[in-house]
């Protein structure tokens, strides 16, 4: 008899939490456990998510607690726990008090599912990564980090509203950090219809493309007053799909290099193949000169939020 798997999001009373697991619903991947200190409000956010599911043509199992130990036997965890960013605020600022949770919900995660597949998506994303990757000790395939999956959606948006075409038929990813400054839209492998993007814009117009990616986040945070939710809660939702049916797709995310691109001991994002196993293959491709130089500063960028996070543990 199958099992239906068994997704936790930790944090699911936060939006993006919310939106991960609305995503999830609709789509019925899985039983979806909400963890979150605030259990009232993730309960209360899933029941209207399964009143509207009748309507909606879906019809998710969930359970609500504040309680670690309905972590058990989770095929993936979900972390989006922790302090969004204000207005004007990096998420690199975060760095301190996001550690600290996400050190000790890993804590328990190692506790009640060690053989889960953990998905990070606190901010400042690379560093609570690599705090998610000494607190657990999980192989480098089982701890992922969702970041470029959502930039490579907003490059890919910018795209098709700069020339006006439908955004699935541009193919284009983001890789290195996910920060405002040190992210890496990589415009040499971008295509439109399978044509490349540079035959078609024009570089005023590409790198305006590219500062609007970079401040994608920032930007919607000045709007609406906290982070983003809606296209984070899909860039979790492709990743889990993927994890889940064993697809194979090919996704920019966060893991941890150990030698790809000439980087070792640093979590950045890089094209992976996410199936049952994690990110199962890091995936290398050729670098203009530009983008080359704009990894090595993302490493380098990285670093220094690194060396603050992991003196908070
Ligand atoms: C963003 O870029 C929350 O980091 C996330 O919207």
């Amino acid at each position: 008899m199958f099992k239906r798997p068994k997704v936790s999001v930790v944090g699911a009373g936060g939006n993006v939490g919310a939106a991960v697991v609305q995503w999830c619903a609709q789509k019925e991947l899985a039983d979806l456990y909400l963890i979150d200190l605030k259990m009232d409000v993730a309960e209360g956010k899933a029941i209207d998510l399964v009143q509207g599911g009748a309507v909606g043509g879906f019809c998710p199992k969930f359970l609500a607690s504040d309680d670690y130990s309905q972590l058990k036997d989770s095929d993936v965890v979900v972390v989006t726990a922790g302090v969004p960013r204000k207005p004007g605020q990096t998420r690199e600022e975060l760095v301190s008090i996001n550690a600290g949770i996400v050190k000790s919900i890993c804590e328990e995660v190692v506790k009640y599912c060690p053989q889960t597949i953990l998905i990070i998506v606190s901010n400042p994303l690379d560093a609570m990564l690599t705090v998610a990757q000494k607190v657990t000790g999980f192989p480098r395939e089982r701890v992922i980090g969702m970041s470029g999956v959502l930039d490579s959606s907003r490059f890919r948006s910018n795209i098709s509203k700069a020339l006006g075409v439908h955004s699935k038929d541009i193919n284009a990813i983001v890789i290195g950090a996910h920060t405002d400054k040190d992210m890496v839209p990589i415009v040499s492998t971008a295509t439109v219809g399978g044509i490349p993007l540079t035959q078609l814009a024009t570089s005023e117009q590409i790198a305006d493309i590219v500062q609007k990616t970079k401040n994608g986040g920032a930007d919607l945070t000045k709007l609406i007053g906290t982070s983003a939710w809606v296209a984070p809660g899909f860039g979790v939702t492709a990743m889990v799909e993927s994890i889940l049916l064993n697809q194979g797709r090919i996704l920019p995310c966060s893991v941890e290099l150990k030698g790809e691109y000439g980087i070792q001991d640093a979590c950045l994002c890089v094209p992976v193949k996410l199936t049952h196993k994690g990110a199962e293959k890091v995936y290398e491709f050729k670098l203009s000169e530009t983008e080359t130089a704009a990894l090595e500063a993302a490493y380098k960028a990285y670093l220094d939020v690194k060396k603050i996070a992991l003196a908070c543990l």
